[in-house]
């Protein structure tokens, strides 16, 4: 795995420092609640275990599936629920937790999925934030990395479903997806 990375972009304890600091953020924002932590599979599951093991306030976790990309390197625009989560979001503040919003096809459609489904408020973060791939005119509300259009695999992030155990994030060697 190693062999196939050009650079490190996000070292492991870069990770975890701004891991600590957006569960700050998030604890305050949610003082004395219980909101339900909604992890996109599979890209976010690090990124979810350790943001919510950094915070101190109560959640309930869930998980959703939702696919765009298919086989396809770019989105199809056109976002599907492939598993739903298990509890009810009726009347629940909703965490959404993303590794990257490129597009932005996905968190779009899930906020308006999870808002027509009665959640009583809804907050997104994300691990990664792509802006200059942006299709549709949404911003996560916390952002804790900024990247550009490179090819990043690790800390979930995947490439034909490999790389997503690297404990950090890198840039991914062009001859790997140019074979
Ligand atoms: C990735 C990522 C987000 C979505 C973001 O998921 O985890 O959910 O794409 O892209 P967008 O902003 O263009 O909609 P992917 O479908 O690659 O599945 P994965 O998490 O299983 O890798």
């Amino acid at each position: 795995m190693e062999r196939d990375i050009e650079r490190v972009f996000l070292s492991e304890q870069r990770i975890r420092e701004r891991i600590g600091q957006a569960a700050a953020i998030l604890d305050e924002k949610f003082a004395g609640g219980n909101p339900l932590a909604v992890g996109v599979l599979k890209g976010s599951v690090m990124f979810l275990c350790d943001l919510v093991r950094a915070m101190k306030t109560p959640v309930q976790i869930e998980f959703i599936t939702v696919s765009s990309y298919g086989e396809r390197a770019q989105s199809s625009g056109v976002p599907k629920i492939v598993s739903d989560l298990s509890a009810s979001v009726a009347g629940r503040d909703v965490l959404l937790v993303e590794d990257i919003v490129d597009s932005g096809c996905t968190l779009k459609f899930l906020k308006e999925y999870f808002s027509g489904r009665g959640a009583r408020s809804f907050t997104s973060v994300t691990l990664l934030n792509k802006p200059a791939r942006r299709q549709v005119g949404i911003e996560a509300d916390y952002s804790c990395f900024e990247a550009e259009d490179e090819f990043l695999v690790g800390y979930g992030l995947d490439y034909a479903q490999r790389y997503r155990n690297l404990p950090y994030i890198g840039v991914l060697n062009r001859e790997v997806y140019e074979r």
